[in-house]
C-alpha cells in the first residue's frame, strides 16, 4: 500500500484500515461490545460505492476491524442500491421474527438505500438487514424497502426503543424540506407515520443524519429530549451540526423555544454526521462525529491509503442555564486509560512567550489560564519555524478562535484555510481548555465541554513545538498538564 508522507493517520481516533469513510452508522452496544459501522467505499479513497464497514471495541478507543458488513447491490430492474447512513438496534425480544426463538442479541440495521442508475438518483428509501451472529454476517430483508415515499431526499433513519410505549421509533430526514419525520413500529418491518418537525434553526443546507435522544441534566433528575441535525455551521454555508432541546411524548417533538437563533454542536469546520450509540450501558449518551467537511472532504491530503476519521467519542449531558438547556460534551473517560503524564506545571506567570518543554503531535492537554491584565493569549500547537496551529483567546471579545491558516498544507482546497471563532465567556476570570491533538485532528473542549471546536490540520513539519504567549499584559497558567501515550 502507498504510504502517506507525512503520516497523518491519527492514533486514538478511528480511521478505516484503508479507503474512504464518511458518516458513522449503526452505533450500538451489544453483548459487551460497541459496534461501529461506517459509510465506506470498499474500492477507493473518495466517496463512491457506499457500503457499511464494521469495527467493534470494548473501550470506544481501540477498534477491532471486521469485514465489510453491508455491500452495495444490484436490483432486479437493473438499478443499483448503495447503502447510505442509518442505525442499528438490538432486537432483544425478537420483535422482527428474524432470529431464533428466545434469541436476545439479534442485530437489525435500518439503512437508506440510495437507488440509482449510473449514479442518476431514483429513490432514497428505508430498508432492513439483520445479523444473528453478533454482526459477523448479514442478510438483507427480502421484502425491502420497509418505508418508501418515492422520494429522492429521504434518508438516515435513526431507530430507537421507546420504552414507555414498548415500541420502536424512527427519526428520519426529509432532507430537502429541512424536516425530521417520526414513525413508529412494533416489528421494525411496518412503519406508521406519527409527526414531522423542522424548518427551524439553520436551514441553509439539506438536513441530514437526525438523532433524537433523551439526555440527563447535570445535577438533576430531569431529562430532556435533544434532536440533533447535521446541517448548518456558524461559518455560513459550511456543513456542521445543530441541536434542539425539547419534549417528546412518543409521538411528536416539541422544542422548548423557537430556535430563531440556531444552537450549534461544534464550532469548527470538521464535525459532521454525529450520531449516538443505541443501548449503551448505564444510559450513557455517546456521540461520534465524522471529522471532515463536505466542502473539501474528497481532497484532504491524507495520502493514498485512507481518507476520513471520527472524533473521539463524546459523553453528552445538559446543563440548565438562564436561557434553557445547553449541550455539554466531554471525551469519554476511557480515553484516559493508558495515558502517561508527559509534562505539568502550576501557577506560572506568562509575560510574553513561554516555550512549553514538550514536543509532540499526539496528546491530551488540559490548561486553566487566567488572563489577568492580558488582552490576548495564544496557545500555539504543532509548531515549527514556519508552521503553527493557533488557539487564540481575545479577552475583550471573550472569544476563542482556532487559526489553521499557517498550520501546514492548506492549499489543497481554497475552502480549507480558515479561522473559526466562538464566544466563550471567562468563568471566575478563567478559561479552561482541554485540547486533543492527534496528528491531523485538533479537538478543543472549552469551559468543561460547554463549547467544542474541531478542525483538521495537515502540518508538513514534524517538530511539534508548543508555546503559550500573552500580550498586552501578564497571564497566569493555573494549571497545564499534558498527557500522552
Ligand atoms: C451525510 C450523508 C448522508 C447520506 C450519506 C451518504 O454525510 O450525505 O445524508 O446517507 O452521507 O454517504
Amino acid at each position: 500500500a502507498q504510504k502517506e508522507t507525512p503520516d497523518y493517520r491519527p492514533q486514538y481516533h478511528f480511521t478505516p484500515p484503508k479507503n474512504w469513510t464518511n458518516d458513522p452508522n449503526g452505533l450500538v452496544y451489544s453483548d459487551g461490545k460497541y459496534h461501529l459501522f461506517y459509510q465506506y467505499n470498499p474500492f477507493g479513497n473518495q466517496w463512491g460505492h457506499m457500503s457499511w464497514g464494521h469495527a467493534t471495541s470494548t473501550d470506544l478507543i481501540n477498534w477491532n476491524h471486521l469485514s465489510l458488513a453491508l455491500p452495495e447491490y444490484n436490483n432486479a430492474d437493473g438499478s443499483e442500491s448503495m447503502i447510505f447512513s442509518g442505525s442499528a438496534v438490538v432486537d432483544k425480544q425478537n420483535s422482527s421474527g428474524f432470529f431464533t426463538k428466545g434469541q436476545t442479541n439479534g442485530l437489525v440495521a435500518i439503512y437508506t438505500a440510495f437507488v440509482h442508475r449510473n449514479l442518476a438518483p431514483i429513490y432514497q428509501h428505508q430498508n432492513l438487514a439483520y445479523s444473528g451472529d453478533d454482526g459477523k454476517t448479514w442478510q438483507y430483508y427480502k421484502q425491502n424497502p420497509v418505508l418508501d415515499l418515492k422520494s429522492k431526499d429521504f434518508r438516515d433513519p435513526k431507530v430507537f426503543w421507546y420504552a414507555p410505549q414498548q415500541k420502536w421509533v424512527m427519526t428520519v430526514s426529509k432532507a430537502d424540506r429541512q424536516q425530521a419525520y417520526f414513525y413508529e413500529s412494533h416489528d421494525l418491518k411496518s412503519w406508521k407515520f406519527m409527526s414531522r418537525w423542522g424548518r427551524a434553526g439553520n436551514t441553509a443546507r439539506v438536513w441530514e443524519c437526525p438523532d433524537l435522544i433523551e439526555v440527563s441534566v447535570q445535577g438533576e433528575k430531569t431529562k430532556k429530549w435533544v434532536l440533533f441535525i447535521s446541517s448548518g455551521n456558524p461559518q455560513e454555508l459550511y456543513p456542521g451540526m445543530q441541536y434542539f432541546v425539547g419534549e417528546f411524548d412518543g409521538k411528536s417533538f416539541k422544542p422548548d423555544q423557537a430556535y430563531e437563533e440556531p444552537e450549534y454542536v461544534d464550532f469548527g469546520k470538521d464535525f459532521f454526521a454525529g450520531v449516538t450509540f443505541n443501548n449503551a450501558p448505564n444510559d450513557r449518551k455517546i456521540l461520534l462525529g465524522w471529522v471532515n467537511d463536505w466542502e473539501y472532504a474528497n481532497d484532504i491530503p491524507t495520502g493514498g491509503e485512507w481518507r476520513g476519521a471520527f472524533s473521539v467519542p463524546r459523553e453528552l449531558s445538559l446543563k440548565r442555564t438562564a436561557k434553557g438547556f445547553e449541550l455539554i460534551q466531554w471525551p469519554v473517560s476511557e480515553l484516559k486509560k493508558g495515558q502517561k503524564e508527559a509534562f505539568s506545571t502550576q501557577n506560572l506567570k506568562v509575560t510574553s512567550n513561554y516555550e512549553v518543554p514538550f514536543r509532540g503531535n499526539i496528546f491530551d492537554l488540559e490548561l486553566t489560564l487566567k488572563p489577568q491584565q492580558a488582552k490576548v493569549f495564544e496557545l500555539k500547537l504543532l509548531q515549527s519555524t514556519d508552521e503553527e496551529t493557533v488557539l487564540r483567546y481575545d479577552v475583550s471579545e471573550q472569544t476563542l478562535s482556532l487559526d489553521r491558516t499557517h498550520s501546514g498544507n492548506v492549499s489543497f482546497n481554497p475552502k480549507f484555510a480558515s479561522v473559526e471563532k466562538v464566544r466563550v465567556p471567562l468563568k471566575d476570570g478563567k478559561l479552561q481548555l482541554r485540547v486533543l491533538a492527534d496528528k491531523s485532528i485538533i479537538e478543543v473542549f472549552a469551559q468543561n465541554g460547554e463549547k467544542t471546536l474541531t478542525d483538521l490540520v495537515f502540518p508538513l513539519k514534524k517538530e511539534g513545538k508548543l508555546s503559550i504567549s500573552s500580550s498586552g499584559g501578564e497571564s497566569v497558567i493555573n494549571l497545564l498538564k499534558i498527557n500522552s501515550w
